[in-house]
């Protein structure tokens, strides 16, 4: 029974050592959780990929050394800052940029990883933006990518990307794609 005692001060002991310790760590604490109300916004907009020209918004930055021998380009990766506009012409009205990578990650099919940021621009969205992270089956008409996280209007951001191509030149590469956005966020 003493020992028993014995033991429990000594626990005791070491655990307010550790407290005391403790007490000159600075960089972290908990916080309360701010309860805030989850929004909604949906999004319409077109993507340009031009890979062609002098002045391609998407150029290649590595690739394998069998890349161009492989029927869906695996390995090549891509480095894109893209314009995002309200209408499908080139020469409607900007409303952000999709910037960052995305590379053929599909051997017998091809499916681009895309890693973007799509940072807007325009009214109240200018200077949020939200991450885009997955794979992309570029020859299905439809697909669906998810919404991982965003920044400003679309803090703590969650939901989906639906992408269909509305545009592509077979002989250049370049492509349009049309991406309706279902956020929600806080
Ligand atoms: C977006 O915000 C930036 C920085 O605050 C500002 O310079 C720019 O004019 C704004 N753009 C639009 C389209 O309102
Ligand atoms: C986006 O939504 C509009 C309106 O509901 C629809 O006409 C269009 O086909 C949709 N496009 C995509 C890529 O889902």
């Amino acid at each position: 029974m003493g020992k028993l005692v014995v033991v429990f001060m000594l626990f005791f002991l070491t655990k307010a050592m550790n407290f005391g310790g403790s007490s000159a760590d600075e960089w972290h604490k908990s916080i309360e959780v701010v309860k805030e109300e989850e929004k909604a916004t949906e999004l319409h907009f077109y993507f340009h990929d031009t890979v062609s020209g002098k002045q391609p918004s998407a150029v290649r930055v590595a690739q394998a050394a069998d890349s161009d021998k492989s029927p869906t380009f695996f390995g090549v990766v891509m480095m894109a800052d893209d314009p995002l506009t309200e209408n499908p012409e080139p020469t409607s009205k900007l409303v952000g940029r999709a910037q960052g990578l995305y590379g053929s990650a599909g051997q017998e099919e091809l499916g681009l990883i895309m890693a973007l940021n799509f940072g807007f621009i325009d009214g109240v969205y200018n200077g949020s933006s939200l991450s885009i992270l997955g794979l992309n089956p570029a020859l299905h008409p439809v697909r669906e990518l998810p919404i991982v996280g965003g920044t400003g209007v679309f803090k703590r951001a969650r939901g989906t990307a639906i992408a269909k191509t509305y545009r592509f030149d077979a002989t250049t590469g370049d492509a349009i794609v049309e991406y309706n956005v279902t956020a929600y966020h806080y």
